[in-house]
């Protein structure tokens, strides 16, 4: 069983990688292996919107590195997001990231779990938080919960160590995913797995 944690923030060692490691410490505390991938440095542009992905099945836009990362995703028992706050919103590179991913990707993320948190210094974290888990909960993916929004707060990096709520807000989201991931292995091939059900595009109401 694995996670795999992905890293929105340009700084490696920022807050949005502490608090992330705050969660996946408390995954690996359950047995669970755990990888943290960076993607906030990378280069990356934003969906171009040029459907290619729905005939060639992935990302004409991504390089080898965006397409390993999609297929150890789709691997993965659960992913768990981390977004820094940038004008109150998904900072632009995560943002773009997200897109392509899930435009691309996400029909195999289903029914994997999932985890969002959002870090910042100090307003726009609901927006974001509830900005990552609407590309979970449209993949069908299983969205953990904690005992409270998973958001943390910390300017300087290493900061978001002093937020003690925040932290113990990770270790509430990284034993639930744990938990979650536990649960369904343990039904695998015992419960029958809901099947895609139709889904028709009607764009507006008509
Ligand atoms: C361009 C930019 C915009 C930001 N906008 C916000 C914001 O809207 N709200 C906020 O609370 N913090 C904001 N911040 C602060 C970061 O969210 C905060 O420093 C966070 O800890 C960065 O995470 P990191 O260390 O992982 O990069 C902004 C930072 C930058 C660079």
């Amino acid at each position: 069983m694995k996670v795999i944690a992905i890293n929105g923030s340009p700084h490696k060692s920022g807050n949005t990688a502490a608090a992330l490691t705050r969660v996946t410490q408390r995954i690996e505390k359950e047995g669970i292996e755990t990888k943290l991938v960076q993607v906030g440095h990378w280069p990356l542009r934003g969906c171009m919107a040029c459907g290619a992905c729905k005939k060639i099945g992935r990302c004409a836009l991504g390089d080898d590195a965006f397409h390993g990362l999609m297929d150890e995703m789709a691997a993965a028992d659960g992913l768990l997001f981390g977004a820094p706050v940038y004008y109150a919103s998904i900072a632009s590179g995560m943002k773009a990231f997200m897109d392509r991913a899930f435009y691309s990707t996400g029909a195999r993320f289903r029914h994997k779990v999932g985890g969002s948190v959002a870090v910042l210094r100090r307003s726009g974290g609901i927006a974001t938080f509830n900005q990552l888990n609407n590309y979970l909960s449209i993949s069908e993916m299983f969205i953990a919960p904690s005992q409270y929004w998973t958001i943390a707060h910390g300017a300087a990096p290493g900061e978001v160590l002093e937020d003690g709520e925040g932290l113990e807000i990770m270790d509430a989201l990284g034993a639930n995913m744990a938990y979650l991931i536990k649960l369904i292995e343990l039904g695998r091939g015992k419960i029958e797995e809901p099947p895609v059900l139709k889904k028709t595009r009607t764009n507006f109401i008509r």
